[in-house]
């Protein structure tokens, strides 16, 4: 199927922290820094054309070489917590892709950092 891109920088995406651009390589306009506190968070809404298993895929820069592991929270149920490796430096993107359920229409998908290192920068999330 089609794949549909939600920056993070973007409404009706929520980051808790700044949006930035002081690193290379994002995609649209910026990228999510969410902070350096757990629970600071970056959240997407998200439509899905049918309810069932979908694909994510999340575009994250980690310039430590500390994971930030993060809840991934979808319709306000932690589904599963990632764990977002160093990616060698800021201005370097990885992909992270993980699968999910969601509803048919509007799902609203959020990254809430486990630890008070917060979440990597979050570029964005494909469906
Ligand atoms: C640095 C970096 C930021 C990043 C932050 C962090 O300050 O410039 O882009 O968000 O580290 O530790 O999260």
């Amino acid at each position: 199927g089609s794949t549909t891109r939600y920056e993070a920088e973007a409404s009706p995406a929520v980051c808790t922290g700044t949006i930035d651009s002081n690193w290379s390589g994002y995609s649209g306009s910026g990228f999510c820094n969410g902070g350096n506190a757990a629970g600071a968070y970056a959240q997407f809404a998200v439509n899905a054309p049918a309810a069932g298993t979908a694909t994510l895929r999340v575009r994250f820069a980690n310039g430590v070489t500390t994971a930030r592991p993060a809840s991934l929270i979808v319709n306000g149920a932690t589904v599963q917590t990632p764990s977002f490796e160093g990616t060698g430096a800021w201005s370097t993107w990885m992909t992270k892709t993980l699968t999910v359920t969601l509803n048919a229409g509007g799902n609203t998908i959020r990254l809430n950092p486990t630890t008070a290192n917060g979440l990597p920068n979050i570029d964005y999330l494909e469906i």
